[in-house]
């Protein structure tokens, strides 16, 4: 059965899965979530999504209602139910539901809500020419670092570049790279891997983290430091990484080619290097690579094509 979804105790059939109008999740975007991919039934990272949970739940000063322990076990039954091999988890906490008042509720009874949907990661034709991306001013607030279900920021600026036919927009603010409207930016200038560092105007990437280790491990010079929008706009290559994209190129950048219009060599690299991993750690087909000590961890998903992809505007 594919739509069994969990809430607030209970697993039941999406259709069924109510929560009452009042919950602040609904009213005030009160709440925090996370989207973690699982290949071969096997949560990737599941601890480090856990731990940024944690501390999205600490920024908005709501209580995690679970342990680590507890959420593995509670999230264990969706993965095991689902029709597909290779999942994205969605989970959500909000401070659940009461009279409507801005302020904290003295009571919190939080809602919790998982469900799993199928992985749709880039097809081929995507990882072999890239995709396309507009720029756009980073109108979010200053809390960026949080995963809070207040999105409509996000959802506006990706709508631009839905509208203007290309599958992310990438965020600048005062005249530096940020990140994408639901992505982690990584550009290429002069051989060097450049990204901007973790800090509250941008979300700490999990597929950020892996692909900044595996850059690592194949020595490829790396910096993590503020990145202007003259490097970004004179880049050699842009990546996109996120959980559900894993690292895709960007080709064309406001109409532009970058660099020379096609994935580059840095690109290529990384994105074997990915599916290496992916391969080792999850589908344990050779000995995990000492870089990652997860336990509870990733693999590759087939380019999987059908349905609309946040590649097809
Ligand atoms: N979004 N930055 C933003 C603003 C994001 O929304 C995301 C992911 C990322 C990449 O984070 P990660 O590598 O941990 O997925 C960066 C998810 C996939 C979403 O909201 O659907």
């Amino acid at each position: 059965m594919t739509d069994l979804v969990y809430l607030n105790g209970d697993y039941l059939p999406l259709a069924d899965a109510k929560i009452p109008v009042l919950d602040r999740g609904f009213i005030f975007g009160d709440g925090v979530y996370e989207v973690i991919p699982v290949y071969d039934r096997r949560p990737f990272r599941l601890a480090h999504h856990l731990e940024r949970l944690q501390h999205s739940l600490d920024g908005i000063r709501l209580a995690n209602p679970h342990t680590a322990e507890a959420w593995q076990a509670l999230i264990a039954p969706l993965v095991e139910q689902a029709d597909w091999e290779d999942q994205g988890i969605y989970l959500q906490v909000t401070r659940g539901p009461a009279p409507r008042d801005h302020a904290f509720p003295k009571e919190v009874r939080p809602t919790v809500f998982v469900m799993v949907m199928q992985l749709t990661t880039p097809p081929a034709a995507v990882v072999e020419n890239g995709v396309a991306a507009i720029t756009a001013i980073d109108n979010r607030w200053l809390r960026c670092d949080l995963k809070a279900t207040s999105l409509l920021a996000n959802v506006l600026l990706r709508q631009l570049s839905v509208d203007a036919g290309c599958a992310e927009t990438i965020l600048l603010r005062d005249g530096l790279l940020m990140e994408g409207s639901a992505s982690s930016i990584f550009v290429v200038k002069d051989g060097v891997v450049l990204a901007p560092p973790h800090s509250n105007l941008v979300l700490p990437g999990i597929t950020y983290d892996v692909v900044v280790e595996l850059a690592q491990l194949e020595g490829l010079p790396l910096a993590l430091r503020p990145v202007t929008e003259a490097e970004l706009r004179s880049a050699d290559e842009i990546w996109l990484t996120s959980s559900t994209k894993e690292i895709t190129a960007v080709t064309r950048l406001d109409g532009h080619p970058v660099g020379n219009g096609r994935p580059g060599p840095l690109f290529r690299r990384l994105h074997a290097a990915y599916q290496a991993y992916k391969h080792q750690v999850m589908r344990g087909r050779s000995t995990p690579s000492p870089l990652v000590g997860e336990g509870t961890t990733p693999s590759p998903s087939p380019a999987s094509g059908g349905g609309q992809g946040w590649w097809e505007p």
